[in-house]
């Protein structure tokens, strides 16, 4: 008798837009409340940031904490970085046995770190590694969705075509495509060109990402594109209702901020500081609402903690 055929779920997304794994950002408190803004079918899902696999396996514990205590209507897809086949299979059976719906494997990232540990997008010039690991983790997983997050290339696009193909033919049932090479790094410019020329050459859904600056860029992008998902990254650390369109006031902006500071203090260890460092992050690209207008500086370079939440008090009560 023929082995049976490893039993694929669909892809969980609610609907077609998601928000990006961002590290440092992504995690549970931030991911949590702009998933709680939004109805399922404004927004489709989300990603943790990655969680680095060197040469063994994850324990259980850390995927839990990247996935988190809270469940949503839509899922969280756990992201995996590393390049060590059997330690990211591994880790992705673990995922999965945390509660991961889908697993996400990192080829993007252009963090020194993933350059020395030749993970992240020090793979983008080696397709054939890229399929390999991708298969490995799909064979691990046999009942979860696998997708792949790729730039478009290394140094230029010229193997954008042959990552693209590489992540199909590695069984993941999702590509996305970051835009931008690694050398490009975050510049402004984002070329979608090349998002179409990765959905000319699979058959997989591909989501395409980068540059998605307002609401009105996600339909434009799946439009121009033929992408069925669109993923927005930094837009949404500076107006986390990008996804519904609604425009929040500047009262609704710092509710916001407030209660992603309480989220953060309720975390074991988080000192003032660094719960006032993360929402001036936040600050640092903030759009939404009339919060911070012409402002910016004035809010960045407040340094006493109690003093930056006050005036994100006052505002609040507005
Ligand atoms: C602070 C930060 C952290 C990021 N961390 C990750 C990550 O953990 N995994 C990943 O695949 N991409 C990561 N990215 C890349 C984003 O997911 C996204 O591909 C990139 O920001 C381009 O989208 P955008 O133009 O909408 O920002 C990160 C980006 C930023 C700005």
């Amino acid at each position: 008798m023929a082995p049976a055929a490893p039993i694929v779920s669909a892809l969980p997304f609610t609907g077609p837009f998601l928000l990006a794994p961002m590290e440092g950002v992504t995690e549970p408190c931030f991911r949590d409340l702009v998933l709680s803004l939004h109805r399922p079918e404004e927004l489709g899902g989300a990603f943790t940031e990655f969680a680095r696999v060197v040469d063994r396996p994850l324990p259980r514990r850390t995927l839990a904490e990247h996935l988190g205590a809270r469940r949503h209507p839509m899922p969280v897809g756990l992201q995996l970085m590393g390049s060590d086949t059997d330690a990211l299979a591994r880790t992705a059976e673990r995922a999965v046995a945390a509660g991961a719906p889908l697993v996400d494997l990192n080829f993007g990232c252009p963090s020194k770190g993933a350059l020395a540990g030749c993970a992240g997008s020090a793979l983008l010039d080696d397709p054939p590694r890229v399929e390999a690991l991708v298969r490995a983790v799909v064979d691990a997983v046999p009942t979860t969705p696998v997708s792949a997050k790729i730039r478009a290339g290394g140094q230029d696009d010229r193997l954008l075509e042959d990552l693209a193909r590489a992540v199909e033919a590695g069984g993941a049932q999702l590509l996305t495509v970051h835009c931008r090479t690694r050398a490009e790094a975050y510049r402004d410019t984002a070329d979608w060109g090349r998002l179409e020329r990765a959905v000319a050459v699979v058959s997989i859904p591909v989501c395409g990402n980068g540059g998605v600056a307002v609401h009105g860029d996600l339909r434009r992008l799946l439009e121009r594109t033929g992408c069925r998902f669109a993923m927005v990254g930094r837009a949404a650390l500076g107006d986390p209702w990008i996804f519904s369109g609604h425009e929040a006031s500047g009262a609704e902006s710092a509710r916001f901020l407030l209660d992603y500071a309480a989220a953060l203090r309720g975390q074991r260890g988080a000192s003032p500081r660094a719960v006032a460092g993360r929402v001036k992050q936040l600050l640092a690209h903030w759009t939404a609402g009339d919060l911070v207008g012409g402002d910016r500086r004035s809010w960045l370079t407040e340094t006493d903690p109690e003093r930056l939440l006050g005036r994100l008090g006052a505002v609040a009560a507005e």
